[in-house]
């Protein structure tokens, strides 16, 4: 794979494929992660007197244009956050944009509007993906967040024109790459979220390299199920606990300590203002809801993290957006904030953990891929990165 390093850029008319995916709030954009992670590639770019074409999806507004998921706000960003003029164009494709690109200077950036008002992009449609790639001497991918995704600007377009990886991007395949392919050990995987459904292929794969695997979250109670104890209300996929049975014995044979609550927040609905208790793991009500890990099984998951080398969480522990179900998670964030181990965020609800408990800034990596670290972690190929292997 080609870097963007490798390449003489100056002069160049640079299409950039970003992940600008952000959180919107009525306009406002509630979480300006990726853009700043995209600032790097941008800069350099910028530096070496490249043009800068810059190119992301918003939402998913199925192919139509839609008012709300323009990309205007976050042009009107990233110009105050580089302290430099966006051109932020209303279309992606087309003649209005060929002629914007052609009065570009060095230097000067442009941000396209969302390629997914276009129904070719999800399509992997090879007609846009030639539109996007006349506007361009260069493609440079720096959306690992998207990269899990073959659509025309972040697989197609890579066919028609010279395509490198961008810094981003690289910093990404470094650290999760390292991490599955040659781990510092004792090597701990945290994976919660509500279902085993998601994670199946995760857990798959880690079962063949970690030393620990942590299990939390509403998809535990599957597990516990699977071990013979009532779970109450709690959630349960029926059609999951052979498998999770599956797991529990494939643990044992491969030598992986499974890690297993002891102990449950219970309530007596799904409500913030619920009544609560704590109990333990074999010993849920039948009319009760598991809704966090409990406080013993915290305590012994903060033990087996503050003792491991290479840390990657993937899902919360519990409902931690409501107050009575937070300590689990916000355990298991304080002790990846203290641990002297390389930490590893796996985007997605973990990121959006250790934010709310202030200590994203001690994490060793926050990944801006939620799907596409996850597909990562299951062994799987990312056809945007296989799509610039093949130049
Ligand atoms: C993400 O937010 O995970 C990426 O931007 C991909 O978005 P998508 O799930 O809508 O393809």
């Amino acid at each position: 794979k080609k870097s963007m390093n490798d390449v003489d850029v100056k002069g160049k008319r640079v299409f950039v494929r970003v992940d600008f995916n952000v959180p919107m709030d009525e306009g406002r954009i509630t979480d300006e992660t990726r853009i700043r992670a995209a600032i790097p590639t941008i800069e350099q770019l910028v530096n070496a007197g490249a043009k800068v074409i810059l190119a992301s999806h918003l939402g998913r507004p199925k192919g139509e244009v839609n008012e709300d998921m323009r990309l205007t706000a976050v042009g009107e960003r990233l110009s105050e956050l580089m302290d430099k003029p966006v051109n932020k164009l209303d279309e992606s494709i087309g003649s209005d944009v060929e002629a914007a690109v052609n009065n570009m200077q060095d230097g000067e950036i442009i941000l396209l509007e969302n390629v997914r008002f276009h129904k070719g992009e999800e399509k992997n449609d090879e007609a846009l993906a030639k539109e996007f790639a006349k506007l361009a001497d260069l493609y440079v991918n720096d959306a690992f967040g998207a990269a899990h995704r073959a659509h025309a600007s972040t697989e197609g377009i890579a066919k028609h024109v010279p395509a490198v990886s961008g810094l981003l991007m690289e910093k990404e395949l470094d650290v999760l790459g390292k991490a599955l392919s040659n781990p510092e050990r004792p090597f701990t995987a945290i994976i919660g979220g509500a279902k085993v459904k998601d994670k199946i292929g995760v857990i798959e794969n880690l079962l063949d390299k970690v030393d620990h695997l942590i299990i939390g979250g509403g998809l535990v109670f599957t597990f516990v199920k699977a071990m013979g104890h009532n779970i109450g209300k709690s959630l349960l996929e029926e059609d999951k606990i052979e498998l999770a049975k599956g797991f529990i014995e494939q643990a044992k044979e491969k030598g992986v300590q499974l890690h297993m609550p002891v102990d449950a927040v219970v309530a007596n609905e799904f409500s913030k203002d619920a009544e609560t208790k704590v109990v333990a793991i074999d010993a849920i009500p039948s009319d009760w809801m598991g809704l966090d890990i409990g406080p013993k099984t915290a305590e012994n998951y903060a033990e087996v993290i503050k003792q491991s080398k290479l840390i990657i969480w993937n899902g919360p522990m519990g409902v931690f957006e409501m107050e009575k179900f937070a300590n689990g998670t916000k355990t298991v964030a304080d002790a990846m904030a203290t641990t002297d181990g390389y930490t590893i965020i796996g985007g997605g609800d973990s990121a959006a953990a250790v934010e709310k408990f202030e200590v994203a800034s001690k994490m060793d990596h926050i990944s801006t891929g939620g799907g596409a670290s996850l597909e990562l972690m299951e062994g799987k190929e990312l056809p945007g990165i296989v799509a610039l292997n093949d130049k």
